[in-house]
């Protein structure tokens, strides 16, 4: 099966090493293991002796009892038995795509979004329609445009929520239209949840699951609690059919996650409310130095993402957006994301949920930059 390149990882590949400012990174500051144990109330010295009689066995095939549990502790009406353990969200959303999606196949994606989305139905012989997200609608899906995209042959929705890398979250009153239009055509509707989980206000935030009976969530350790380096994600879904023909998919590209993964992930998720509220305040307090940079610099504008971990800055300047990248990491040791890889051609993808000082200060770089390339 041949496939297009993952620009945004690819981009990520080449250039995060030489990053001295990262403005890439989707992950809110990541937890070391020590730090993880002591929000978990251990002792790291000894929780880390006793791990050494840990037997490396295949372990639980589909998850340990605690990560599914504390899984579905993360929605309403997800019981653990709803819950298949994946390595990443990447591994989730492959293992959703290529079970349900098949050629001939019609299926629609938002635009921007995860590449997986779009690029992985496009491998398997399915026809993409896309549905284009633009800075006048917020970011949001246009429900009337949505509809006539659908048909009989229509597959699957897909929908990437809070978006990378534009920061909207769908109102629920948009989902549940969104999930209507899905029901119309019996087609499944595929919810990419990997920034949900920490709200504005510390309120619930919804998942599809909830809408939807024929809704997939997936979901991961790696953005929202900072574990990226777990490699553990999940797939959440009630309907039964595309449960279990995941889980058949799932003996032949997983058997299993990791016994030490499945361990750490269970004291993150044991511990979600300390977690999320040191990330909260990262992202709250992140968001407002952006949010002030964008007004101070006329050099560029966006819409104020309302969640997730990124932003989407469109600049003014005539230069496209992976040169303008390359230049910045190359002469700057600044790195961000260039728009092109989100096929969003003008415009940058700032995460902004790492350290604080150095975001301001790549911030400030970037203004610069921008006027030096102005006046030249
Ligand atoms: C929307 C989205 N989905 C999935 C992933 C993959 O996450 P994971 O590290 O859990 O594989 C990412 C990572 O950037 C992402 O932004």
């Amino acid at each position: 099966m041949k496939i297009k390149t993952f620009k945004v990882e690819r981009w990520m590949n080449d250039y995060e090493d030489d990053a001295v400012y990262n403005l890439g990174e989707t992950c809110i500051d990541s937890l070391t293991i020590g730090e993880l144990l002591e929000l978990g109330g251990y002792s790291p010295d000894e929780y880390l002796k006793s791990l050494k009689d840990t037997r490396l066995t295949y372990s639980y095939i589909f998850g340990s009892p605690e990560f599914k549990s504390g899984v579905a502790s993360l929605y309403n009406n997800i019981k653990p038995e709803h819950v298949i353990p994946t390595h990443g969200a990447t591994g989730a959303n492959a293992m959703v795509l290529e079970t349900l999606i098949e050629p001939g196949d019609n299926m629609i994606s938002v635009m921007p979004t995860y590449q997986q989305h779009y690029s992985i139905p496009e491998a398997i012989g399915a026809e993409v329609r896309i549905l284009q997200l633009t800075a006048e609608n917020g970011y949001l899906p246009d429900i009337d445009e949505l509809r006539k995209l659908v048909d009989d042959n229509t597959k699957m929705i897909t929908v990437n929520n809070p978006n990378n890398p534009t920061g909207s979250w769908i109102p629920e009153e948009s989902m549940k239209q969104i999930a209507e239009v899905a029901a119309s055509v019996d087609a499944y509707l595929l919810s990419d949840e990997v920034y949900r989980g920490i709200s504005e206000d510390g309120e619930y935030m919804y998942s599809v699951t909830d809408l939807y009976d024929k809704g997939i969530s997936v979901g991961s350790m790696s953005k929202i609690f900072s574990l990226a380096g777990l490699r553990m994600g999940w797939i959440a879904t009630r309907d039964e059919d595309a449960l279990n023909e995941i889980l058949e998919r799932r003996d032949y590209n997983t058997i299993s996650c990791g016994v030490i993964d499945d361990k750490l992930a269970s004291i993150a998720l044991a511990n979600k409310e300390k977690i999320f509220a040191r990330n909260r305040e990262i992202l709250h307090k992140n968001r407002e130095i952006l949010d002030q940079w964008v007004q101070e610099t006329p050099e560029v504008h966006y819409v104020r993402p309302v969640a997730g971990t990124t932003a989407l800055v469109y600049y003014d300047a005539d230069i496209p957006s992976y040169e303008l990248c390359v230049r910045l990491i190359k002469e700057k040791g600044l790195l961000f994301t260039p728009g092109e890889a989100f096929e969003m051609e003008g415009a940058v993808r700032i995460g902004y949920a790492f350290d604080s000082k150095l975001l301001r200060q790549g911030l400030d770089i970037f203004a610069e930059f921008l006027k030096e390339i102005k006046e030249k």
